[in-house]
């Protein structure tokens, strides 16, 4: 449609444009708002939390997938450490358990207590070396336990007389029917020698109710992506995250457009075929060719737009965003790949021009970093509060595991940072900051997809693919002061619009 519109020697933004509405027959809440993020994981919302260490670990990547998004969980940590946080995701809700955690009959009390605690489980079936069930410890059975009870055996403990359960191949609806009539929250599936085959709980059938279009998995489990490097690490890391059964790596790199970048695309498509990979960052149909060439199931596309980004700055190089999704998703549909447009989104209208501009989803951190699912510290100033939110290339981030993002890796041995003897060295291209506190993820994303629905509405497409057919118009700086609030003092803020926050 906006074939010429834009111009190569001059690059927009989100700002410089409005989508011009269209004739309607399509109602906000009726639209369809999916999307592919890579290969054949389809999201009911095109949203993406940042792999970023003040907004995703899994707390943040438990909400998004509930809400029909994915998260990528960050890399400043150690490869025990990411993979702890995927494993907790991908066992915090699930349609049937198939591999449910256990204890064997010698485990102690205070393992138990430490095994539920890490996972947030509230029981844990115990088994013998051949996986035979011998009973079930619940926080039921270990309510009113204290001091040296701790040290003592589970089996002391645990219900094994009467227990229920069902066979290999019951259905969540029989499973819901049982568990109503024996009131109680957690069912053990047996096969025919009576080992533990699976387990039921009251918990994720309430959460199938509660999110219907959460992203899963084949097997239930919400859908989680991590972020690697391309350092020397890079196999151990994914195979760290595959055991865990990541649904997606995430290549995090500042400039995708490279051979390391490629080349990490290659050694992961080596070993793993058929694990999904996303790579970036790129602004150029170069970039996205080179990628898709080496493996790329979707591509990240964006530099120097995140709010707390000084790459352009500090290296001059970069792309205004929506032109950098524009000219990089005419060639990824040729190609069949979706893009990811990462960073600069600042109001819910930016996610629509970025679908308009031909990405498939966005990643998002400001907006998010500031949710109570995010890992930042919680701050008080003048009597309102904020969380912290950094760049991954900020000094403060780059002391941890991620300055080779930022290619300053001759300070930096295959990825990790000398902390005492580099961190002079280190060049940053992030700052670090705060937002304000937003609150929980739920809401602000129930914000963000209704301006996105309400963009659909405008635009008369009830699907993202008709969204992408929408045309933009350009605005000047004078329509740019009228698109938002003007010529009165705002008195109350509005829960979808914050400016100069
Ligand atoms: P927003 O605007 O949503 O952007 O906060 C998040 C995205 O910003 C990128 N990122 C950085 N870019 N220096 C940069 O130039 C940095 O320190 C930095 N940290 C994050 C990243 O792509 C993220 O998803």
């Amino acid at each position: 449609m906006n074939d010429g519109f834009f111009d190569r020697f001059e690059a927009l933004t989100f700002d410089d444009v409005v989508v011009v509405p269209g004739w309607s027959e399509t109602l906000p809440d009726a639209v369809d708002t999916t999307a592919t993020f890579a290969r054949d994981i389809e999201l009911a919302v095109p949203l993406v939390s940042a792999a970023m260490d003040k907004v995703t670990e899994a707390r943040m990547a438990v909400a998004m997938a509930r809400h029909g998004g994915i998260g990528v969980i960050h890399r400043n940590m150690s490869i025990a450490d990411q993979a702890s946080e995927v494993q907790k995701v991908k066992r915090s809700q699930s349609g049937m358990i198939t591999d449910p955690v256990t204890l064997p009959p010698t485990a102690l009390l205070h393992d138990a207590e430490a095994l539920m605690h890490k996972f947030k489980f509230s029981g844990v079936p115990i088994t013998d070396d051949d996986g035979h069930l011998l009973g079930i410890l619940t926080n039921r059975d270990i309510r009113f336990c204290e001091g040296s009870d701790f040290d003592r055996p589970v089996t002391d403990f645990m219900t094994s007389d009467g227990l229920v359960t069902a066979e290999v191949g019951t259905s969540l609806d029989e499973a819901k029917a049982i568990l109503q009539e024996h009131r109680i929250e957690k069912l053990p599936l047996v096969d025919g020698v009576g080992c533990l085959a699976g387990l039921i709980t009251v918990k994720d059938i309430q959460k199938r109710l509660d999110f219907p279009n959460a992203s899963r998995d084949g097997r239930g489990r919400l859908r989680c992506a991590a972020a690697v490097g391309v350092g020397a690490d890079l196999e151990e890391r994914v195979a760290a995250l595959v055991e865990m059964s990541i649904d997606a790596v995430s290549i995090d790199t500042a400039h995708g457009h490279s051979a390391n970048v490629i080349k990490a695309i290659e050694r992961i498509k080596g070993s793993w075929p058929d694990l999904a990979v996303t790579a970036g960052n790129v602004v150029t149909e170069e970039g996205v060719e080179a990628l898709h060439k080496a493996g790329a199931d979707a591509i990240k596309v964006g530099v120097g737009a995140g709010s707390i980004c000084t790459t352009r700055v500090v290296s001059g190089a970069g792309m205004p965003q929506l032109s950098a999704i524009w000219h990089t998703s005419r060639r990824a549909q040729q190609l069949g790949v979706p893009i990811i447009g990462d960073g600069g989104i600042t109001f819910s209208g930016d996610i629509v021009k970025a679908i308009v501009a031909g990405s498939q989803t966005v990643m998002i951190g400001s907006l998010l970093a500031g949710t109570e699912e995010s890992p930042g510290e919680m701050e008080l100033m003048d009597g309102r509060r904020y969380k912290s939110y950094r760049g991954m290339g900020s000094m403060g981030a780059m002391t941890g595991d991620s300055a080779d993002r930022y290619a300053t890796s001759q300070s930096t041995a295959g990825g990790r940072t000398d902390v005492g003897a580099a961190s002079k060295k280190l060049v940053p291209e992030g700052i670090e900051g705060r937002v304000p506190y937003a609150g929980p993820l739920g809401d602000v994303l129930y914000q963000l997809v209704g301006g996105l629905r309400s963009g659909m509405g405008y635009a008369g497409a009830a699907t993202l693919d008709a969204l992408r057919t929408a045309r933009f118009m350009r605005v000047t700086t004078a329509g740019r002061e009228e698109s938002h609030p003007h010529d009165v003092t705002v008195t109350k803020e509005a829960p979808n619009y914050q400016r100069g926050s």
